[in-house]
């Protein structure tokens, strides 16, 4: 419900309205868009970054928060673990039960390998869930994976690596029929052709979708079909550390069991990581539309076994996060509500940037509006936000539009007294994504011997700002790529021995440089309550 101050101020936004009806607003050049960002977004604040200390990315910049835990001591430092005494022996251990590690078993069991994944939190809590607006992929004759292609590589201003990005859109297309055969709800026509829309920095409509819940629709298929194949799954059992073999290639996991607190040998002859992003980190004090259990530990953990880290100091803002009410703050609001015509207005009605701009600049755009044009909305708790103007939704599209296309969104707004067809909603940007991660090849093998990673985890992909519905895409492309390679390539492995010398190793370097620290890594929950 909004207060009767600021349903004065949403007066302003329906003087506007009409005006604004069917006006495109101009978009920014290439050096607006340069300006905006440099002065604004929050990856140029050069006081939230530090180098690394140590390891192969030493010298590197990455987020403070991240810096603290990649030089954090590992969680067995005083624990003696029996490395002789194994609970799981397999082909393919994947670490994390999202949808890129989900596809990943999919695909290893495919070529008959043995696999065990281990989750640390229940079999589908992920970030993959949390994912509501669509995936792309250039399945439609007007479009094509080149072209898709170009919109990937402009959205991450070039610097993402040309051969992660070819595979990422050639496979696209192929991973939409997957999901579709395994009977994923996509919106369709009448006619059973595939609804498709706009994200920011796309040049055609090549965003599928599940309504406003299409990562939550993806994940429930993907785990029906792990479970009817009897994949092991082993629930709320974290890693806590890699374990190498004699050589130094990845050889298996110690995994702690957070129900029992047992710790638990899982040998294997390829290991997948795919435990997600790092919202949970809540860099430079923002809010986040992430998973619970978002809290980077695959780059803490792969780091520790020498893996390389690319583009860590770059995150995504999500344009439009919550900014009231206060309950549901830094919760998404898809971009498919931009998409479907909903437009940033600042305190005087007045739109101040194209609506679908990038991610980056659409974000920059808004922090600048209220941070130095003093034009943003101020809400009873202090956050201050601008409108997002959704009742234009159903005045251009008709009456149900948003209804049908963003139900989750009314729902969620509804539940606070909000109704989003009649009233603007208020957004601030809140984080979203870890455009880096650990580097890795077009089949998601790292610089670490049979260590591969897929998903948010991952980074080279995306470059330094992704698009929207590429994160999908991602995570089941390289899921997939990943899957089926480390299957393949467990068949000529045979593991040496188990080792955890490279934690010796590492705590070693720590002590070399100089670094004291109390913290322990990875976080695997995030704290919110006050320590005594
Ligand atoms: O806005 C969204 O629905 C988010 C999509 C994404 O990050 O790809």
């Amino acid at each position: 419900m909004y207060t009767a101050q600021m349903k004065e101020l949403i007066k302003k936004v329906e003087a506007t309205r009409s005006e604004r009806l069917g006006v495109q607003f101009e978009r920014m050049t290439p050096q607006e868009k340069e300006e905006v960002l440099q002065e604004n977004h929050p990856d140029y604040k050069e006081e939230n970054f530090r180098e690394l200390r140590l390891g192969k990315n030493k010298g590197d910049k990455v987020p403070l928060e991240l810096a603290d835990l990649i030089e954090a001591k590992s969680r067995l430092e005083n624990i003696n673990i029996d490395l002789s005494k194994t609970n799981y022996d397999v082909d393919v251990l994947i670490i994390g039960g999202g949808g890129a590690g989900t596809a990943a078993a999919l695909e290893a069991t495919k070529k008959g390998a043995k696999v065990l994944l281990a989750t640390k939190l229940r079999f589908g809590d992920a970030n993959t869930i949390m994912a509501e607006g669509g995936i792309q992929a250039a399945d439609k004759p007007e479009d094509s994976p080149a072209k898709h292609y170009i919109d990937v590589m402009g959205g991450g201003h070039f610097t993402n690596i040309p051969e992660l990005v070819e595979a990422l859109v050639k496979d696209a297309p192929e991973v939409i029929k997957w999901l579709n055969d395994f009977g994923v709800m996509f919106d369709k026509e009448n006619d059973g052709r595939m609804i498709t829309t706009h994200g920011g920095g796309t040049s055609i409509k090549r965003m599928h979708a599940a309504a406003d819940y299409t990562g939550a629709e993806i994940m429930r298929v993907l785990r029906d079909e792990a479970i009817n194949r009897d994949i092991e799954v082993v629930e709320f059992s974290p890693a806590v550390e890699l374990l190498l073999d004699d050589e130094g290639k990845a050889a298996g996991a110690v995994l702690y069991n957070l129900e029992t607190e047992e710790y638990l040998i899982a040998k294997a002859k390829t290991v997948i990581l795919a435990t997600g992003g790092a919202g949970r980190l809540h860099y430079q004090g923002f809010p986040t539309s992430n998973h619970y259990g978002a809290t980077a530990d695959g780059l803490v953990l792969g780091y520790r076994a020498g893996a390389k880290l690319i583009f860590a100091d770059t995150i995504q803002y999500h344009p439009t996060g919550v900014a009231y009410p206060p309950q549901i703050f830094g919760a998404l609001v898809t971009e498919k509500v931009r998409s479907i015509g909903a437009t940033p207005l600042n305190i005087d009605g007045e739109q101040f940037v194209y609506h679908l701009e990038t991610r980056d600049v659409e974000a920059s755009a808004i922090i600048r509006e209220c941070q130095i044009r003093k034009k943003g909305i101020k809400t009873p708790s202090g956050v201050e936000g601008v409108w997002l103007d959704t009742p234009l939704i159903d005045m251009l599209h008709g009456e149900g539009t948003l209804e049908k296309r963003v139900p989750g969104m009314l729902r969620m707004y509804q539940k606070f007294g909000i109704d989003m067809r009649k009233e603007p909603i208020l957004v601030y940007p809140t984080l979203h994504y870890q455009n880096g991660g650990i580097l890795i090849n077009e089949h998601g093998e790292t610089n670490v011997e049979n260590l591969y990673v897929a998903g948010e985890t991952s980074g080279g992909v995306h470059g330094n700002n992704r698009l929207m519905g590429n994160s999908l895409l991602d995570i089941l492309v390289f899921g997939r790529r990943a899957g089926a390679h480390a299957g393949e390539k467990s068949k000529n492995i045979k593991v040496t021995g188990l080792s955890l010398e490279h934690i010796n190793t590492y705590h070693k370097s720590l002590e070399e440089n100089n670094i004291k620290t109390q913290r322990v890594a990875p976080m695997l929950l995030p704290q919110y309550t006050h320590r005594r």
